[in-house]
């Protein structure tokens, strides 16, 4: 059995004063959860969010890291600033990062392989953008993105690995998959995962849904056989939201 993994993406939102307040509204609501609880904050509030979810069923995430130990990356946050600050995640390969920041099938990996080095646990996105969705290209995509990001990368670490399928289109727009329609690219990604690592790695791995993901549409998206979870951006920016999901995902 996989344990439902429910992780929120805030993005570039919340100042270190609006982390508390959203923090400390949603500790209490989240707290009797039977899944797992992430919120995956800016760099700037990694540490405040580490403080205020200590005793707490709630871990912290970031969103990016650095493939490199430490340099001239300017920009860039590496593994053990992380690990300092309190981050147990990282999301790796968003579509924002891959449409916006120029990331690529080989940096994923980087970042990846170095996320696992230093026991940081990776979230990695994958997704088709519209075009290729209508074009027939969604499983092609998906299929690259997937061994493209696992190069190299050995069974052991990538049994650690928990993937958030993210249909770019449905990305917030308000557009979601439908439930069958996550359900079965989330089917053909544990195919690929089985082609690379085998059955047995496959079967164990969470893959997420993500993509306006909310308060109303989650039970039809968590009944699906396929589906561990979620990444959720907008609707994590609320408590009330956001504690629905986690309650949703048993
Ligand atoms: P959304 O974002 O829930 O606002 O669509 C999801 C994500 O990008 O991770």
């Amino acid at each position: 059995m996989r344990k439902p993994i429910i992780a929120g993406n805030w993005k570039m939102n919340k100042t270190a004063a609006e982390c508390r307040e959203l923090i400390t509204a949603l500790a209490p609501k989240v707290k009797d959860a039977t899944c797992d609880v992430v919120v995956c904050v800016p760099f700037t509030d990694i540490a405040l969010a580490a403080e205020l979810t200590k005793n707490t069923n709630i871990a912290v995430g970031a969103q990016n890291i650095a493939w490199a130990d430490s340099g001239a990356f300017t920009g860039e946050i590496s593994a053990a600033m992380l690990i300092e600050a309190g981050a147990e995640y990282v999301i790796i390969g968003h579509s924002e990062r891959r449409q916006y920041f120029g990331e690529t099938d080989e940096s994923v990996n980087k970042r990846l392989t170095q996320a696992l080095k230093n026991g940081l646990k990776p979230i990695l996105c994958v997704g088709e953008m519209l075009a290729e969705r209508e074009g027939g290209l969604t499983e092609k995509v998906c299929r690259t993105q997937v061994v493209g990001a696992f190069d190299k990368i050995s069974a052991s670490d990538a049994e650690k690995v928990v993937i958030a399928y993210e249909p770019v289109w449905a990305i917030g727009t308000g557009k979601t998959a439908t439930d069958e329609q996550a359900n079965e690219t989330i089917g053909f990604i544990r195919s690929v995962v089985k082609e690379l690592y085998g059955a047995k790695v496959a079967d164990g791995m969470r893959i997420q849904y993500g993509g306006s993901m909310n308060a109303k549409n989650v039970a039809g998206l968590m009944a699906q056989s396929e589906i561990d979870g979620g990444l959720i951006g907008g609707a994590s920016l609320k408590a009330d939201d956001f504690s629905i999901i986690v309650g949703a995902a048993k």
